[in-house]
Order: structure tokens, then C-alpha cells, then sequence
């Protein structure tokens, strides 16, 4: 990643912690974008700007860094409902439709974001796409059973298919030790049908299309920020 998309992904999450305020409950997004966010919150809570905030993170990595950070953490258990979460994206449609789980954490993002009253989303402006799919695979989280058995599925779909696999070859396991197959459909013209369809497949534990749950992203670019949001 160079400098300056890392520059970018900074000020978008800078600007996202703008709308965290004492007392929130805040999920934690996972990836590298939404690390600059872990930070500024843990930077803003040392510097007594904010205070009693408690975080929700959205995988073990993000479990681990908030804590070393001096984060307070908190369970969805605990907290139902989540006032604020900012999290990071693979690809961004003008609908605020989504791609996510580059990083593998898709499970856990999409519940932490269903159980989240404002989901942000900050990306910089390379992430911004005309149509879902142009850009990168949908991930898709799946059962270890059978798991070869949804490749055939999703070839049928239109997919081109690659079990994700780490740098040594073996299969790369989720915080859950499910797999994941990273499917290439290409542009995806209907991408609320195509999660209806994913969806209903059994083993299919989530994907990694977000329809209709961002409330907001921000997109920060070489000429300034963004911000989208449904209203
Ligand atoms: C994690 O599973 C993903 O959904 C991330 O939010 C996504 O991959 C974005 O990652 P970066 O911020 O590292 O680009």
C-alpha cells in the first residue's frame, strides 16, 4: 500500500471518529483502514476526549490491538445494540452497497453491523465502483463440511472460484475455522437477488455482500472527503 492511500484511509477514519462521543458503545471494524479508526478512538480516550466508551471488535486481530491500545471492551452479549460502528470496505457502490471480508472477518462484521444503529464506512476513493463486483471477489464463508461441494454451486452462479489459502498453501481458516472461497462473478447486476440466492444455499454462512446496511461512507480522494450517506 503506498503512502498516500494509506494518507487517505487515515483521514477518512479520522473523520468517522468525529461522530463518537463519550458514552457509546462502538464496533470495532477489522482491516487496515479501519485500524486508523482503533487508533484515533484510543488516542482521543487516553487524551480524556473521550470517555466510557466500550468496543465491539469485529475479529480477534481487532480484539487484540483495541485491547494493547487500552480500549474497554464489550460483548454483543452484553450490548444488543451498538450506537456506532465504522469499519473499512473492499468495494463501494453508489447505492452504499458493499463488498467486504478482504480480511476474512465477514461474519463477524455483518453481525456487528445488523446490530449497529449507525454502520460508517470509510474507504479511500480507489474503493468507489460503478457496479458491485468490477473490482474484487465476493468472499463467502462456508462450513468446513462439504465445503468443496459449494464450488460447483457457485460456478453455476457464474463464478470463478479460489479457496482462499494463506502464504504457505493451507487453507486459510476464519476466527470461526470456517473457509472461505473467493468468488469472482464480475459485475453483479442484481446484487440483492445474488444474496438472496447465496444465502439460501445451506453451508453458506455468510458472504460477503452488504445490501441496504451502511448508514454512511466516508471516501476520502486526492481532491478531499466525502461523505455519502442514505438520506
Ligand atoms: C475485513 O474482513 C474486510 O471487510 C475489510 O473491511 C476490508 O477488507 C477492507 O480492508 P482494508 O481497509 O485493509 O483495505
Amino acid at each position: 500500500m503506498g503512502s498516500d492511500t494509506s494518507r487517505l484511509k487515515e483521514q477518512a477514519a479520522h473523520r468517522a471518529v468525529e461522530f463518537v462521543q463519550s458514552g457509546m458503545i462502538v464496533g470495532l471494524g477489522h482491516g487496515s483502514t479501519a485500524f486508523f479508526a482503533v487508533k484515533r478512538i484510543a488516542d482521543l480516550i487516553r487524551s480524556g476526549a473521550l470517555q466510557n466508551i466500550r468496543g465491539v471488535p469485529c475479529s480477534r486481530k481487532v480484539f487484540e490491538d483495541a485491547r494493547r491500545l487500552g480500549i474497554h471492551l464489550t460483548t454483543l452479549n452484553r450490548h444488543s445494540v451498538i450506537d456506532l460502528t465504522i469499519d473499512g470496505a473492499d468495494e463501494v457502490d453508489e447505492h452504499l452497497n458493499l463488498i467486504k471480508g478482504g480480511g476474512g472477518a465477514l461474519l463477524r462484521e455483518k453481525i456487528v453491523a445488523q446490530a449497529s444503529l449507525c454502520e460508517i464506512i470509510i474507504v479511500d476513493e480507489s474503493k468507489m465502483s460503478p457496479v458491485l463486483g468490477m473490482r474484487c471477489a465476493v468472499p463467502i464463508e462456508v462450513a468446513p463440511f462439504g465445503w468443496q461441494s459449494h464450488i460447483f454451486f457457485l460456478e453455476k452462479l457464474g463464478a470463478e472460484v479460489k479457496p482462499r489459502r494463506k502464504s504457505d498453501g493451507k487453507l486459510f481458516k476464519t476466527d470461526h475455522g470456517n473457509i472461505i472461497l473467493d468468488a469472482n462473478f464480475g459485475p453483479i447486476s442484481d446484487p440483492a437477488k445474488m444474496a438472496a440466492d447465496l444465502k439460501a444455499r445451506a453451508g453458506v454462512l455468510e458472504h460477503g455482500l452488504f445490501i441496504g446496511i451502511a448508514t454512511d461512507v466516508i471516501v476520502a480522494g486526492k481532491g478531499g472527503l466525502c461523505h455519502l450517506d442514505r438520506d
